[in-house]
């Protein structure tokens, strides 16, 4: 028999975290999926850039295994090979150089522990993946006009060649795209959120010189959406053993 390949949730159960930094960790999304799935870890520290995250993610997990700091991922304020796990979840395509953070984020891992990646593809399989990938670029790009890093996705095939410029002990990847085809495209929580989202990117630039060619993008960008409906684009996800 063939054995089917495990989905990341499944991957997860078979990891030991121990020390965990999360990288970007915004307001610790990426703590919570990994407490939920890993067969064990000891404590979590999370950085970020922007303090506001930093400051909700210290409400969001009390204790003392749990630590949230400013900081930048081109240069961890960490000494060597500090931790067992370091974990970046959808965020490299928030960084200016992200071989540069992925090669600091080694620095950091002790030998034979774990570097996991989590990033979103621009490899969309559906139509309303695409819808995704299409949302996605219109945020980044009202970002970029001020000043906000934040960037295309990645392909696959360009991720993957990243991750091999790392040139750790083993690597395992997995292509998640399955079960997102079970959701409902048409879904109208989500629909509402993402509809409104391009509402908010634009009030946000109203008093920007470039707010009527993106007010017509925005415009086309909804059409399509409530025409194709919306699901996740594919997440890759990668576990690089040093
Ligand atoms: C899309 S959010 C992801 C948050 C979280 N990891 C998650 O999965 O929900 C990207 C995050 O990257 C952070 N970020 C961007 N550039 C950064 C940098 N150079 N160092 C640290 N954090 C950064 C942003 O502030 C933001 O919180």
């Amino acid at each position: 028999m063939v054995k089917s390949k495990p989905t990341v949730d499944e991957y997860l159960k078979t990891l030991n975290g121990g020390r965990i930094l999360d990288v970007a960790t915004g307001t610790g999304s990426c703590i919570r999926l990994l407490m939920a799935h890993l067969k064990s870890y000891d404590s979590f520290t999370g950085i970020d850039t922007v303090f506001k995250a930093v400051e909700t993610a210290r409400k969001n997990f009390s204790g003392t295994n749990y630590k949230f700091v400013q900081m930048n991922a081109d240069e961890l304020a960490f000494r060597y090979e500090g931790f067992d796990t370091v974990s970046v979840c959808y965020s490299l395509h928030h960084f200016s150089s992200p071989l540069t953070v992925l090669l600091e984020l080694k620095r950091a891992i002790k030998p034979g522990g774990h570097l996991l990646v989590f990033e979103m593809t621009r490899d969309v399989t559906s139509e309303p993946q695409r819808m995704h990938y299409l949302v996605h670029t219109f945020w980044a790009e009202i970002d970029r006009l001020y000043a906000v890093p934040h960037y295309e996705t990645y392909s696959s095939k360009q991720l993957k060649s990243m991750m091999m410029k790392l040139d750790m002990s083993h690597m395992d990847v997995i292509l998640q795209t399955e079960h997102q085809q079970s959701q409902d495209p048409f879904d109208p929580k989500i629909m509402t959120s993402i509809l409104e989202s391009i509402d908010q990117c634009l009030n946000k630039i109203k008093a920007h010189p470039m707010y009527a060619t993106y007010k017509s993008k925005g415009i086309s960008i909804r059409d399509q959406i409530e025409k194709n409906g919306f699901l996740p684009a594919p997440l890759l996800f990668f576990c690089a053993q040093k």
